[in-house]
Order: structure tokens, then sequence, then C-alpha cells
């Protein structure tokens, strides 16, 4: 049973750290097989009275808890001779993070029809509320205007008087759903991304990898991206980007350079592209950013 109850969550993990084990070869509430039970279920349980909740109010990191990658990883540390004492066993899980923020797919249907969406509330989903008889978020969008021109907002962009907040004006966006066609006007690659004011330098860099550098459409989305913005003044870039010598080249050009992993932050990475790719023999091909956990999908 799912959320709220734990049932499902803790009786999967259970299984999960036990399936390293031969139960049956043990014998039945032999001292061995009682001793794992308990290991395997002060873990499970160590996870569940952190993490579990009612699923309206907590994110939970269940996918990961019933992993038989996180089984293997709580049995580690199970010794076969001694039991481990509970103050030594803590949660293995970490919370997820409170995501909310921009939404973002490509469809292309049999025919050839494509669709680029990218949808907003900004960056958080603030206290959860939908406006009644209007089906819509709140959300934390007015920060997407230069609320005082001149100084940065969440992203750090420094905008001026165009985008200041007016009544019955728009905030100026940075969503970049593109569709691309080739030179004779035929579909070609459907393409956008999240992530603020770094989406159009991600949109551009998953294109330019396809056309300037012979990438697939997975190496062009998983390689590592980098962004500028005008201001701050620095190149951000995603760690495995550069090497330390182009570093230094980059450096003795005056560029100032950051990278960007820093796992306190909410997005320690550039960007979540979501894309399609028509193949030469028509053939669709989609692929999912590695970076959040989107997923392609065909019919
Ligand atoms: O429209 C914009 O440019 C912003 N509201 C996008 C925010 C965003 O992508 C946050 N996500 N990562």
């Amino acid at each position: 049973m799912p959320p709220p109850s734990s049932g499902g969550a803790t009786l999967a993990a259970t299984a999960k750290i036990l399936e390293g084990y031969s139960l049956a070869s043990l014998g039945w509430h032999s001292p061995e097989h009682v001793h794992l039970l308990a290991e395997a279920w002060k873990r499970a349980y160590a996870d569940r009275n952190a993490f579990l909740g009612d699923p309206d109010f907590v994110a939970m990191p269940i996918q990961r808890m019933i992993s038989a990658e996180y089984g293997a990883e709580r049995r580690a540390s199970i010794r076969m001779e001694r039991a481990t004492p509970s103050e030594q066993v803590g949660p293995g899980l970490s919370p997820l993070k409170a995501d909310g923020n921009t939404t973002r797919f490509s469809v292309v249907d049999s025919k050839g029809n494509a669709v680029a969406v990218t949808t907003t509330i900004n960056s958080l989903y603030g206290i959860h509320a939908v406006v009644p008889y209007a089906g819509f978020f709140l959300n934390n969008e007015m920060d997407d205007f230069a609320a005082k021109p001149g100084t940065a907002n969440q992203f750090g962009l420094v905008q001026g008087e165009a985008n200041a907040i007016a009544p019955g004006k728009r905030m100026l966006s940075a969503m970049t759903p593109t569709i691309v066609v080739d030179p004779k006007g035929k579909l070609f690659y459907v393409t956008g991304s999240p992530g603020g004011a770094t989406i159009i330098t991600n949109v551009f860099q998953s294109i330019s990898n396809i056309v300037d550098f012979g990438m697939t459409i997975t190496q062009a989305m998983n390689a590592p991206r980098l962004h500028h913005q005008h201001l701050p003044d620095r190149i951000d870039y995603e760690r495995a980007s550069l090497s330390a010598e182009t570093i230094r080249a980059l450096e003795a050009m005056g560029h100032k350079l950051r990278d960007t992993y820093n796992p306190k932050e909410l997005y320690p990475y550039i960007g979540d592209v979501q894309a399609i790719m028509v193949l030469p023999n028509g053939t669709l091909q989609g692929a999912s950013d590695p970076r959040r956990g989107g997923a392609a999908i065909g019919y």
C-alpha cells in the first residue's frame, strides 16, 4: 500500500536488503535468520520513520528507498556476528528537494506534427495552493520582472526598465521551447529546457552540439554545459565540461569561471533538456536529460 501508509515502501525496502541472503539456508528462526530480520527492519524503519508521511505534504525518496542499489548499500553495514545498535543506524536516504518551477516536454506524432512546450511557475510551489475556480498554482513569477531595475533577481539576471513592473504587463521569461527545421523546412529537432536564466544557453548548446559537432541526441544532452548571462560576468561550467588546461587558457584571456556544482543549491546543474530528433531514415528518437529525471516515451 502506498503512502500515507508506509507499508508497501518499508516492505519492499526490507525485501531489497534481505535479497542478498539465502534465508532458507539459514533455517527458519535460527539466530542468524532472526538477526538478519532485525538488522534489515531496523534499517528500513529508520528511513520510514524519518522520511515517510502524507504525500500531500511531503515529497518522499521512495524510488531510492525501494531500489536494489540502495538495499545493497544498507546491507553492506550489516555484520553477521553482531547486532548494530539502533543509535548507530541512522536514516540512509536524503530528503527530496522541493521542486516546482518549470515543466518541459516535446511531442512529435506519426505525421510529423511537433509541439514544444515549456510552462513555468518560476522557482517553487510556494504554499502549494491552486487558485479556486481558476485552476493554476500560486507562483513567484513576479521575480521574472525587474522588480527593481538594475538589481539582480533570483537567477542573478540584472534587467532594466523594459522589464519593470507595470499594470497589465507580463514578466520577461527565458523559456525557449524550440522546433528546429532543416534547410528544406522539414522537422529535424524539438527541444527546450527549464533552468531560469540558463534556459536559453542550454537550449542553444543542445542544438549546436548536434548541428555543429555531429553529436547524437543523447550525447548532446548528456554533454556538460556552460552558461554566461552578461552579469555576473563569468562563465558558469558544469564540472566535467572543461579541463584544467582549458580553464587556465580562458582565465588567461580574461574570463572568470565558476564551477556550478554545489550540492546545497537547488539547481547544481545547468538545464534539463527534453528533446526529439528525426533521424535521416525518418525514425523519431526521443531522449531525456539525465540531470533531473524525465523519460522518453514512444507510442
Ligand atoms: O520564465 C522563466 O524564465 C522562469 N520563470 C523559468 C524558471 C525556471 O526555469 C526554474 N527552473 N528550473
